[in-house]
């Protein structure tokens, strides 16, 4: 028979988002009243499953971060347990698959099951953990919103809503100045960010990676834009967004990061190119940057947030570990690690579709993706 949940920790990873603190809420809250389960977070992600570090978690304690980005756990997105920097005992560092530490520590701490909060390589260790027999439940954390597997992670509403806001507020100089003003938004891989921050705010053009532009494109469509009495435009430009020539913008390498590139300063340099084909118009560019991520929860996060914590709860209730909680269409359900991962390791990212709906619905009022 299968042993009874007594008590269940909860570790989130990679980078900060808003919805993490109200799933960590949600599940704690189900645990401790639905269920009577005891619940512990370790803090730092896996650092603190390595370190033995972790708080305990009561519903006092979780009660009023409904709606606080950021994660009370704290987080790391370079502290992988399989490849794990230690000291190589002759004052240098080695990396060291040390996963039995954790696997260790969850013994010693009383825990039956692990929750991980996390994007793709945060659920690849949770699904190494699990093919080492730890029962483990993924609760997948993207604001990009680029996992195959389901339709909407929390965190990418509440990005999206900023977006917008930047976009609106923009709009605003860019019309009293007859400006064109660049936007660059988050988004590795994935245009989702901007392709809806740029519907919602009416961005004139948007630059996304799935969708390779050129400057003459970009600029006839400014023009275009002009001789129809709308001589001001913002142009939300994603992070990934690529040219056609293939030329990305990296910002910063982080050497001891396992995904080492960050990007940033695509929009600078598109304002700049901008800059010498339209003379007519001052080009400027702004970086938001990590702003997009922070701040409060959206109201609909905030309801994402509950269903999947709840759904993951009651995952755990009902036995299934080594599985990641899903939404598609209005409806929670549930895909193996396995699944996930291999999908995110093929490059089944969730990407936007060129040809998609949302991208002629755009184009069909009139914004430019750069690439005609
Ligand atoms: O994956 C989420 C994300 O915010 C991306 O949109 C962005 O490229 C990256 O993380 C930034 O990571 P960091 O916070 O490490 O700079």
């Amino acid at each position: 028979m299968e042993k009874k949940v007594k008590r269940i920790a909860l570790l989130s990873g990679g980078g900060d988002c808003p919805g993490l603190n109200a799933v960590i809420r949600t599940i704690t809250k189900t645990a401790i009243s639905k269920y009577g389960w005891e619940v512990i977070g370790y803090v730092y992600g896996y650092r603190g499953l390595y370190n033995n570090n972790y708080i305990e978690l009561t519903e006092e304690k979780v009660e009023s971060i409904y709606k606080e980005g950021g994660t009370i756990l704290f987080s790391s997105n370079k502290d992988n347990l399989f490849d794990y920097l230690v000291d190589d005992g002759k004052g240098g560092k080695v990396k060291k698959d040390v996963s039995d530490v954790g696997v260790e520590n969850l013994k010693k701490a009383g825990v039956d099951v692990l929750v991980v909060l996390g994007g793709d390589g945060t659920l690849t260790s949770a699904r190494d953990f699990s093919r080492k027999g730890v029962n483990v439940i993924g609760v997948p954390k993207t604001m990009d919103n680029d996992l195959a597997s389901t339709d909407v992670t929390y965190g990418f509403m509440s990005a999206m809503s900023v977006g917008t806001e930047f976009i609106d507020r923009l709009t605003t100089t860019a019309k009293s100045h007859h400006r064109v003003i660049c936007c660059e938004l988050m988004g590795r891989d994935a245009g989702w960010i901007t392709l809806y921050a740029g519907l919602a705010g009416n961005a004139g053009v948007c630059l996304i990676p799935e969708i390779p532009f050129t400057i003459e494109n970009v600029a006839k469509a400014i023009q275009k834009r002009d001789e129809a009495g709308l001589p001001y435009t913002v142009v939300a430009v994603a992070e990934g967004a690529k040219y056609a020539d293939g030329t990305k913008v990296i910002g910063k390498i982080v050497e001891d990061s396992p995904d080492p590139i960050r990007l940033g300063g695509i929009a600078a340099k598109v304002a700049d190119d901008l800059e010498k084909v339209i003379p007519n118009h001052e080009v400027r560019s702004v970086n938001p940057g990590h702003i997009i991520r922070g701040g409060d929860i959206s109201a609909y996060d905030r309801i994402l947030s509950i269903r999947y914590g709840v759904a993951a709860a009651d995952l755990i209730n009902e036995g299934k570990f080594g599985n990641v909680v899903t939404i598609n269409g209005d409806k929670m359900g549930y895909t193996s690690l396995e699944e996930v991962i291999g999908a995110a390791k093929v490059g089944q990212q969730k990407h936007v579709d060129p040809q998609g709906e949302l991208v002629k619905a755009a184009k069909a009022i009139g914004i430019s993706f750069g690439d005609e």
